[in-house]
């Protein structure tokens, strides 16, 4: 079977336009959407997504910006920042890029946004909650992949779904978003035994392990779902995902390319965690 391609592009072209009424309404109200995004130091892949999230809320018209900081900041100054952008009313979402500088502890720092603020989901609370299926806000990667399966009028229910990776940015939380779409869901690692049968029995299989390549033509089977969340830099330019996406197409019902696939995804759920949380702040529930 020849696999159909799930263009994330076009899915996340569809949900940053339905975005402007709801950035229009609030305007009418006085109020602008304010994303402000923290980048710590200079990581090259860092500065490039934080530069397309910057793009993308410009042209929403979200108020808001980065803050640059050198790679020397100390965590209290850190943590102080977040607590004055906690602070201003102005402010509806406080991102701040990760990976930190090593100096730098990253549970303190996730720990001190607040959650109201979250846009990313990656509190504690705002984890618990998703695990008790009252997401505030859900993480942006796998409440694309979510969208993508939606949008492609893919069912859940009742599915076999192995997850492959288990970070606390993506495949943790993909799984909750997946039990609560009622798929059976497995959460796979590198620690995992017979990985590539278990894979192989999967009706839904989501690669977030950051190899490239990994998920091989056998571990895929006949009629799969394929999500790849991967984006693995081969050489100066080339993007490769998890999963080998030539073997994998002939067989998968469905699959999604990289580039073109989740990564746009995560971005346009950003924007739409962030006008969430603007209305939140207008009405609060
Ligand atoms: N680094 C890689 N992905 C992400 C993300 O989704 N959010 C943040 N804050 N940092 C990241």
């Amino acid at each position: 079977m020849a696999a159909q391609i799930i263009d994330g592009k076009a899915i996340a072209a569809k949900a940053r336009k339905a975005l402007l009424p709801r950035v229009e309404a609030l305007k009418a109200k006085g109020i602008a959407p304010n994303l402000t995004v923290i980048l710590v130091g200079d990581d090259p892949a860092s500065a490039v997504y934080v530069r397309n999230k910057e793009r993308a809320a410009k042209e929403l018209g979200f108020l808001g910006g980065v803050l640059r900081l050198p790679a020397e900041t100390g965590q209290e100054e850190l943590l102080t920042l977040i607590k004055h952008l906690n602070d201003d009313e102005q402010v509806h979402g406080i991102l701040v890029q990760l990976p930190l500088p090593g100096h730098i502890l990253e549970s303190a720092v996730l720990a001190a946004i607040s959650p109201q603020k979250d846009v990313d989901g990656f509190h504690a609370v705002n984890a618990g909650r998703l695990m008790a299926g009252r997401p505030l806000f859900a993480p942006c990667t796998p409440k694309g992949v979510m969208r993508l399966l939606a949008e492609s009028g893919i069912e859940t229910r009742g599915k076999n779904a192995v997850v492959v990776g288990r970070s606390n940015i993506v495949g943790k939380p993909m799984a909750m978003l997946l039990l609560q779409a009622d798929c059976t869901v497995t959460i796979a690692h590198s620690k995992t035994q017979n990985l590539a049968a278990l894979c192989a029995g999967a009706d839904l299989l989501v690669a977030a392990i950051g190899r490239p390549k990994f998920i091989t033509t056998e571990m895929v089977k006949e009629g799969a779902v394929v999500i790849d969340v991967g984006i693995n830099r081969v050489g100066e330019k080339k993007l490769v995902g998890d999963v080998d996406f030539d073997g994998a197409s002939k067989k998968a019902s469905f699959i999604t390319p990289v580039p073109g696939g989740v990564g746009a995804m995560t971005i346009a759920m950003l924007m739409e965690n962030t006008v969430e949380a603007a209305e939140r702040a207008l009405a609060p529930c």
